[in-house]
């Protein structure tokens, strides 16, 4: 294994948003480029690797040399850490009929005090129609708003809600749905995280139902405008799928969605999750 890293190749893929990094499979696994490629991660938002093909094993140990692997509950041997993105039930049990709501802008575990730092995404089975993935960079969005703005929304505290990211993708839900949304705690974040590194983003996502304290009409037009703004098109790296990919995006500054897709295409991909490391610091 070689100690000392190599400078990362890479390419960005739009002025702002996502890098394109050329990697050999084994430099890759072997961890010695963990430290750069964590960094680009944060500068670029998205990190694309083409033809890799990695194996469940394969994208789980380069998963753990980028962070802290999230196992959650452990059912059969081999699948620590793994969740497959997927809307087949008897593939994801139990979350499957979450996916659905991956169609709208969003962060990961808003409801979470501290959200996941990164996803690591490949392709199992592909749709032959739609199924791209899109993401935007909620620090670049930040960073371009007008500076008279910032001082005011460095204050605003904002609650998510899983009833609020979900409904609006299905408004015709059956009662027990809705309970059940209802059922996931409402987190409180402030609307501009600003990192252990210094600096801020927006903690944006169609979780956020209402700004703390704001009458509710101005705090949906606010919260309204920042998405209109952090989703124009100079934010968004639209990335389409091919077999062999490896994709992975900072949650703590970024935004992604799904394009709708062919429900009966069987469109799986293989996911593991790094938990985060910072909470959602308030700027006060
Ligand atoms: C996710 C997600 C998007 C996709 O895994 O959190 O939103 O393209 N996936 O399936
Ligand atoms: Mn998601």
């Amino acid at each position: 294994m070689a100690l000392t890293s190599e400078p990362l190749t890479s390419i960005t893929l739009t002025p702002r948003t996502g890098a394109e990094v050329k990697i050999s499979r084994e430099a890759l696994l072997s961890g010695s480029h963990s430290q750069a490629l964590r960094a680009l991660l944060v500068a670029r938002g998205v990190l694309v690797v083409r033809d890799l093909h990695l194996t469940d094993a394969e994208q789980r140990g380069f998963a753990r040399t980028m962070g802290d692997l999230r196992l959650g509950t452990v059912k059969k041997e081999g699948d620590e850490g793994l969740q497959k993105v997927t809307l087949d039930e008897t593939e994801n049990p139990d979350y499957a009929r979450f996916f659905f709501g991956s169609q709208l802008w969003h962060m990961d575990g808003t409801y979470e005090e501290v959200p996941p730092f990164a996803t690591i995404l490949t392709p199992r089975v592909l749709s032959n129609t739609g199924g791209d993935t899109e993401f935007t960079n909620n620090y670049a969005a930040y960073e371009d708003l007008p500076d008279s703005e910032k001082p005011f929304l460095d204050t605003l505290l904002v609650a998510h809600s899983m009833q609020a990211a979900l409904f609006p993708a299905k408004p015709d839900c059956s009662p027990e749905e809705f309970a059940l949304w209802c059922g996931y705690p409402v987190r409180r974040h402030p609307l501009v995280w600003r990192h252990k590194s210094g600096r801020k983003s927006l903690v944006l996502s169609t979780s956020a139902s209402h700004i703390i304290g704001m009458h509710p009409t101005e705090s949906r037009d606010l919260l309204n405008r920042l998405m209109a703004h952090a989703t124009a098109p100079q934010y968004i790296y639209r990335h389409k799928w091919r077999m062999g990919d490896m994709l992975m995006w900072d949650n703590t500054g970024t935004m992604h969605r799904v394009l709708p897709f062919d429900a009966r295409s069987g469109r799986r991909l293989h996911r593991f999750t790094l938990n985060g490391e910072e909470p959602v610091t308030a700027t006060l």
